[in-house]
């Protein structure tokens, strides 16, 4: 069984978003946890209908690739998702994944009402992010989107790898310093230890 699922959020093959988190599950690997990263545009995710057909189940009506990973998402207790920030937010990728997410979030919900809720501690998400300007709050928005998307995944928000100024493909393989930084955030993050990251 793999310790970490790894979701990465750019369309760009190869991109920077995709450097950062290959450098972070090195280091998790370099702990001794094994990864399983899950390219988000090569899987066909459809946009949440918001249809209400997981309210009383728990469960999501559409039947595509999301089937696969709600499973995943339950019984692993450690995700990283990468994205790179477009127009202030994740990707339409990783949003399609964050909405659909919902079902999970209302599953929650009604086992809490069935008494049938068992706290799980342990259970942490990690976010990476790469953004092209150095705006002082390009990353606000899409942080706060995945601090509610951990929630619903029964997952505390653990922590945070922000790279501002990287915009051309490849740019991010020359950021040693970052790439050093994920490699130790990776570690840290498998080995459940607080990592000072900004
Ligand atoms: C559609 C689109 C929207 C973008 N919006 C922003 C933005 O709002 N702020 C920013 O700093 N960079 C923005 N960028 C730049 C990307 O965040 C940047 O190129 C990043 O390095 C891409 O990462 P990737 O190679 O992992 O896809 C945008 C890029 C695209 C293609």
């Amino acid at each position: 069984m793999t310790d970490v699922l790894a979701f990465l959020g750019s369309p760009r093959k190869g991109g920077n978003s995709e450097e950062l988190l290959m450098a972070m599950l090195r280091g998790v690997e370099a702990a001794g946890g094994l990864a399983e990263l899950i390219r988000l545009c090569d899987l066909r995710i459809e946009p949440c209908l918001s249809c209400g057909g997981c309210d009383h189940t728990g469960k999501c009506v559409i039947e595509d690739d999301m089937g696969l990973l709600y499973e995943k998402i339950i019984k692993t207790d450690r995700i990283i998702l990468a994205s790179p920030i477009f127009f202030y937010g994740v990707t339409a990728q990783a949003k399609a994944f964050i909405d659909r997410t919902q079902a999970l979030w209302n599953r929650k919900k009604l086992l809490k009402e069935k008494g049938e809720w068992q706290n799980q501690p342990g259970r942490n998400g990690f976010f990476i992010s790469v953004a092209a300007t150095h705006g002082s709050r390009v990353f606000e928005g899409a942080v706060l989107t995945m601090k509610y998307a951990f929630d619903a995944m029964d997952m505390h928000y653990a922590g945070d790898l922000l790279v501002r100024g990287i915009d051309k493909r490849g740019e991010m393989k020359r950021a040693d310093r970052d790439l050093a930084a994920a490699e130790e955030a990776g570690k840290n993050f498998f080995l459940n230890r607080k990592s000072h990251v900004d």
